[in-house]
């Protein structure tokens, strides 16, 4: 392919068509809105088209419109096809949006890996030789369900693409295939649209029909050949999900890692498209990186771990856990086999073993908590030792109560810290102290229930 500069196309818009049934997919959920690393195809078909022509797309909704609507938001300008009467229709509704443009970009929303470098080259090439129409095409020995390419004796010009359904069996065998992405144009596609007839056995206006009636009014036609066949998955049913997803995920490893990220097993690490890595972080096989998750430098991440929607700092070390919308600071060392859930937050340096649980709770920069416990509603101060199966009872049976921990403080195994409860800064529990009343600063608590037996005038003092 031909290197373009890489800046979008001015006198370009974008019409994605997005009206269809999808019912291969065989769900409730319209096929656009079906999800791959994280965003729906439709999500990525949007932002390849805007950032291919840098203006946003008029997308063509119908078939359940409203949720399509509600997914995308303003990311687009919508326009309606009221009965799915085929890809030509579709691309007729977007007319009112889009007449002006010079050049008029369709693609599909069910082929979510196309490069908006590609779409900019297909422009290109259509500008450059004033055809009628440049169209994408592949070359594949797996067909499934594509149209096929018909050029002339000469293999040059495309004459015609003639649809799976409709082929010859020496059709059939022809290896090249309309992606589903198409540069018309502006000047020659309204009025060419109008004039497609409606197919004798579906009623539907195939807008491929374009291609043999550009021929027929002496216009070129030419196609792009694209080498990455990833690009053109288009997603009919859900083994073709699974290989865009595959391919999306290989591609999104093959970036991380050109940035200075190294990924053991590029396989079996999934990373959706938004999260960001810092350079020298290692990441272990079957880890997953979900959502808006910031992981720094210099961290170890894995293996088997799962970290949702959080950010975590720099030479940090996960293993065995997962990780949900929660904010992990520079050099903590996590698990293996524990859970940080929504509102943790961990303080530098901290220090979480194995079988930990902490929920909408703080844990101060430099804390240990290495044994089989859980933080529920908690603010836990600097320095805080939590011993070995201790706990928050956070819930009472109606309500979440908070427990506050200060600085110094020394939890012995088994504490049972019974909400709403403070425990002051160098305070002590025993080992089993089950404390349901407040426990001073730098006293000593022991027993069931807990009391003060002794003030710790020494913070380094033994219980
Ligand atoms: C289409 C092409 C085929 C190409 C393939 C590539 C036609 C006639 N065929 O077939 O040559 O190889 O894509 O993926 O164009 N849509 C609407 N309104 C409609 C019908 C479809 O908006 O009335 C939308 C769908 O939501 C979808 C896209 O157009 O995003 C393609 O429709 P689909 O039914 O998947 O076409 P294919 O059979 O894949
Ligand atoms: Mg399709």
């Amino acid at each position: 392919m031909s290197d373009e500069p890489d800046h979008p196309r001015a006198n370009a818009c974008a019409i994605v068509l997005a009206a269809g049934m999808g019912t291969r997919m065989k769900s409730k959920r319209p096929k656009v809105l079906h999800r791959l690393a994280g965003r729906t195809l439709l999500d990525h078909c949007i932002a390849a088209a805007e950032r291919a022509t840098g203006n946003r797309p008029i997308v063509v909704i119908g078939h359940h419109a409203d949720a399509v609507r509600a997914a995308i938001g303003d990311r687009a300008v919508f326009a309606h096809q009221d009965v799915p009467l085929g890809t030509g229709h579709a691309v007729m509704q977007a007319k009112t949006h889009a007449a002006g443009a010079a050049q008029v970009l369709v693609i599909h929303g069910d082929v979510p890996l196309l490069r908006p470098e590609t779409l900019r080259q297909l422009a290109a090439l259509r500008e450059r030789h004033d055809a009628a129409i440049a169209m994408l095409s592949v070359i594949s020995d797996d067909p499934r369900g594509f149209g096929r390419v018909i050029r002339d004796a000469q293999g040059e010009r495309v004459l015609t693409i003639v649809e799976e359904v409709a082929c010859t069996p020496a059709q059939l065998a022809i290896r090249e295939l309309n992606v589903g992405a198409y540069c018309f144009d502006g000047a020659w596609v309204w009025d060419a649209l109008k004039r497609i007839r409606p197919h004798p056995r579906k009623g539907e206006y195939f807008l491929t029909d374009l291609i043999e009636m550009a021929v027929a009014d002496g216009r070129e036609v030419r196609a792009l050949t694209v080498e990455d066949r990833d690009e053109c998955i288009g997603v009919n049913t859900r083994v073709d999900l699974a290989d865009a997803e595959r391919a999306l995920r290989r591609r999104i490893n093959r970036q991380h890692m050109l940035n200075g990220v190294t990924i053991v097993d590029p396989e079996t690490t999934y990373i959706e498209a938004s999260v960001e890595i810092g350079a020298d972080t290692v990441i272990l096989p079957n880890t997953h990186l979900i959502g808006r998750t910031r992981i720094g430098g210099d961290c170890q991440i894995g293996p088997n771990s799962y970290i949702v929607e959080s950010e975590v700092g720099d030479r940090v070390r996960i293993a065995q856990s997962t990780v949900e919308h929660a904010h992990v600071e520079d050099d903590v060392h996590i698990g293996p086999f524990s859970h940080l859930r929504p509102g943790a937050r961990i303080g530098a340096g901290a220090h979480i073993g194995n079988f930990a649980e902490i929920k909408n709770s703080t844990l101060g920069a430099g804390s240990h908590m290495g044994h089989f416990s859980y933080l529920g509603d908690a603010s836990v101060g600097e320095h805080v030792n939590i011993g070995a199966g201790a706990i928050t009872c956070n819930f009472d049976g109606a309500k979440k109560n908070r427990t506050v921990i200060g600085d110094h403080a020394f939890i012995g195994s088994d504490t049972m810290l019974v909400a709403p409860v403070t425990v002051g800064k160098r305070a002590r529990t025993g080992a089993g102290a089950v404390v349901t009343k407040d426990v001073p600063d730098a006293t000593l608590a022991v027993g069931i229930p807990a009391r003060v037996i002794r003030k710790l005038e020494d913070p380094n003092a033994s219980a």
